[in-house]
């Protein structure tokens, strides 16, 4: 099954009864009508990429949301991290007005401008989002929690942001787990003494490390997997657990994106997380 993409109506309209449910079972909220206007100073910012060049992305992290990545006069580039602050806000209350059930476990991570054009030339395999993927962490073991990300495209031109969605969590695992190495705890905890992990990597980031590389280096899997195109347009805001819906961006330019973390123990139903769904698939609970 492909996962689906759910379009919540706007303010007054009744829309599904648990949206928490649907996106836990894999499903991409979709909302077609938030508003979240920008400046007349910041539309710059979607006229030509205030980035560095050197990284993918320009992003704020942490409590003093230090802005990374970004270029322009310090004026544009405390405008830009306004705007991801800003952006943070709105994601946040998105969250709460929309998935109420997650309450105060859900926290939010890191918030990104992606003023660049997808484009796969550049790329190693590894780091080529337009190959079907879920989204893993290599240095940032994340153990029992969960990723959600908002997305919004706020390209001017009304280019869309084009995706593509593949089939469900459950039908690849079972194609690819059989495929996967052992996991080591020794070599694990090598990784966290040499600091080339931040915490030691648990036996479910092993394996969505592991997924993460094997999907994208199967080019049978990426051409024929059951998969959809998706174009999300101008305006559109869309969130979806990304550790759990396979993914890959194939098109546009100038959109943001805030991540944010919950522990599996606050999700509705944690059966359905990766992580209960692996430890199903192998018959076993995760080390
Ligand atoms: C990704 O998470 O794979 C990239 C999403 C995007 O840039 O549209
Ligand atoms: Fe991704």
């Amino acid at each position: 099954m492909i996962s689906p993409i759910l379009t919540v109506p706007g303010a007054g309209q009744a829309g599904p009864a648990s949206l928490a449910e649907a996106l836990e079972g894999g499903a991409v909220l979709m909302f077609p009508d938030l508003d979240f206007p920008l400046s007349p100073f910041e539309t710059r910012f979607t006229e030509r990429p205030f980035a560095d060049g050197k990284a993918k992305n320009v992003n704020i992290r942490g409590k003093t949301a230090t802005l990374r990545g970004a270029a322009g006069t310090p004026e544009e580039q405390a405008a830009l991290r306004a705007l991801l602050i800003r952006y943070r806000e709105f994601a946040k209350g998105l969250i709460a007005r929309y998935l109420p059930e997650y309450g105060t476990a859900i926290t939010l991570a890191g918030t990104s401008y992606r003023p660049f054009d997808v484009d796969r030339r550049k790329m190693s395999w590894r780091r080529d989002d337009t190959r079907l993927h879920v989204d893993a962490f290599p240095s940032n073991p994340i153990g029992e929690t969960r990723i959600l990300r908002v997305f919004r495209n706020i390209n001017p031109e009304g280019q869309p942001r084009l995706w593509r969605i593949g089939e469900d969590f459950g039908s690849m695992a079972e194609k690819f787990l059989p495929r996967l190495p052992g996991y080591s705890p020794l070599s694990a905890r090598l990784l966290a003494a040499l600091r080339i992990t931040k915490a030691k990597r648990s036996e479910y980031d092993h394996l969505m490390l592991h997924l993460h590389d094997a999907l994208k280096q199967d080019a049978d899997y990426q051409a024929h997997a059951p998969q959809a195109d998706v174009q999300f347009q101008p305006g559109e805001t869309w969130v979806t657990f990304s550790d759990l819906v396979m993914h890959g961006a194939m098109g546009g330019r100038y959109m943001l994106e805030q991540t944010a973390y919950l522990p599996v123990a606050a999700q509705t139903h944690p059966d359905r997380s990766p992580q209960r769904i692996l430890a199903r698939k192998l018959g076993r609970p995760l080390q």
